[in-house]
């Protein structure tokens, strides 16, 4: 099916799980998206936001063009949010199989996703955020999605990320929201 948009924005990303995630909600906006690759060092911080901040202004400045940068983390409340902005390195060393060793014996299995979204589309700068809240499953479920999707089940729901369908996930994930903030603005200042 092709979009018809009104905007195009580039999603400066590695990750296409997030791309496929990304376009269905800008589709609602007729906003298109299209992937451009995203360098592969990125500043450290113990925020999300400075993180997103700096890429955005990376990519606009050798793009010269319309992005959308987004960065994202698994806060665990009895890890006093570990791993936060460290999940990717986190899940490429210990895995899902490690977080749910540290969870071990541990009641609390509280946790939340964060996502940071920036939009740099002159006049417009866009710096919005989503979270959702839920629990750490004690096994992984499902085979959708990606990264901790199958051991995070959302507040609600008995079903981890891993086990619903894009447009399922989007109506609860973290990114979903921090998007659609991000676009109603984009449309407010563009007029889109
Ligand atoms: P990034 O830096 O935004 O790419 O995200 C860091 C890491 O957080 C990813 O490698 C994933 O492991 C995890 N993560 C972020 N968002 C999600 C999500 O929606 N589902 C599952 N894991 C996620």
């Amino acid at each position: 099916m092709r979009d018809t948009c009104n905007y195009k924005l580039y999603f400066i990303t590695n990750n296409v799980h997030k791309v496929e995630e990304v376009k269905l909600v800008a589709r609602e906006y007729s906003i298109c998206i299209e992937q451009a690759a995203a360098p592969k060092i990125e500043i450290q911080s113990n925020d999300l936001e400075p993180i997103a901040i700096n890429a955005a202004i990376k990519a606009y400045s050798s793009l010269r063009k319309p992005v959308l940068v987004e960065d994202a983390g698994l806060f665990i409340e009895s890890l006093n949010g570990f791993p936060g902005p460290y999940s990717s390195y986190v899940f490429k060393t210990i895995g899902i199989k490690g977080v749910i060793k540290l969870l071990n014996g541990i009641q609390d299995r509280r946790a939340y996703f964060k996502s940071v979204v920036v939009i740099i589309a002159p006049p417009a700068f866009i710096i919005e955020e989503g979270i959702v809240y839920g629990v750490i499953a004690s096994q992984p479920r499902g085979n959708k999605g990606f990264g901790f999707d199958p051991i995070f089940i959302p507040e609600g729901l008995k079903h981890t990320f891993a086990e619903l369908s894009i447009v399922e996930k989007n109506m609860y994930s973290h990114r979903a929201i921090a998007v659609r903030k991000a676009f109603t603005r984009l449309r407010d200042i563009l007029k889109i």
